[in-house]
């Protein structure tokens, strides 16, 4: 039967089975995708041998995201601006890769708060790894106008700048509680919130009302973070959606149909993220 994976390591945790299976049954489509544990040193193997193999494709997870992107044959113009592949198909025997992690945020965000829009917009975003990089290209994409980065690192967001050019500007963590009242949009992307650890600490008194509050964590599926700016009456949006569509490519480059996420979906893989959180 063909099918498709997701490969990383360690890599028990994933919940893009759960969430492609979903897809595959409501689409009538015969196929399976499953969790497949590679080590470090068997990516490139494993990417470059696709072709002649049971799978069509595969996603990729931390730590092989780089990994991938230096081992397919080709990429797109998003992965190539990250460095990094989340997701691989195959055109023709090529193996092809892409990098759904930023559009996977705005299409969250876009699904949730439909009448938000981003042209324009100023944004903050704190954290500067990976994460932060996928979101601030999408944004932009998308017509925001400014995005501020608040890292504990500064070199990380010098880097951004250098990519990004004068769009993105730092914020000193020192004068960020000040620059909150200008965004239309704040993002946590680092992992503070998770389960198991510390809250982020980051002080809302100054942020604007209206300011969109977003998060990258889903477990918990509302962090600590996202509860105080919901209590002062900001609209916010949780990391699940983004986790959910940043799969609806890959599903699509694989299978051919363009899946949705329904409420159904958010509600099953809600209730797993509940059930191991409960644990
Ligand atoms: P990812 O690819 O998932 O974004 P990453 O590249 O390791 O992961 O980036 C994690 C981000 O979270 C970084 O911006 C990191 O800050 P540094 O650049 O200073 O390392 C930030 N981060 C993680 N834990 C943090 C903490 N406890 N306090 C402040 N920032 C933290």
């Amino acid at each position: 039967m063909k099918g498709a994976c997701v490969i990383g390591w360690p890599i028990g945790h994933s919940r893009s089975p759960l969430i492609h299976n979903y897809w595959l049954k409501k689409y009538g489509i015969d196929a399976i995708y499953e969790i497949q544990p590679v080590e470090a040193h068997k990516v490139a193997e494993f990417i470059s041998t696709l072709p002649s193999s049971r799978f069509i494709g595969c996603n990729v997870t931390i730590p092989h995201k780089e990994t991938a992107f230096e081992v397919v044959s080709t990429v797109d113009q998003v992965a190539r601006r990250l460095g990094a592949v989340n997701t691989v198909y195959l055109r023709n025997k090529t193996v092809c890769g892409t990098n759904t992690d930023g559009e996977g945020f705005t299409a969250s965000l876009k699904q949730a708060h439909p009448f938000f829009r981003l042209e324009g917009k100023t944004a903050i975003i704190i954290g500067a790894g990976g994460a932060a990089k996928a979101i601030i290209g999408a944004l932009l994409d998308e017509g925001a106008e400014g995005i501020g980065v608040i890292n504990r690192t500064r070199t990380r967001v010098q880097n951004l700048q250098k990519q990004f050019g004068r769009s993105v500007f730092e914020i000193d963590e020192a004068i960020a509680v000040s620059q909150l009242k200008n965004c239309e949009l704040l993002v946590n992307t680092t992992s503070q919130g998770m389960e198991g650890q510390p809250p982020l600490e980051q002080d809302l008194q100054n942020l604007n009302p209206s300011a969109l509050v977003a998060d990258i964590v889903y477990t918990p599926l509302e962090t600590v973070f996202l509860q105080r700016a919901r209590d002062r009456g900001n609209p916010t949006l949780g990391g699940l959606g983004m986790l959910l569509h940043q799969a609806v490519r890959g599903f699509e480059l694989w299978f051919g149909v363009k899946p949705e996420v329904t409420t159904e979906l958010y509600e099953l893989v809600a209730a797993d993220v509940q059930r191991v959180h409960q644990q």
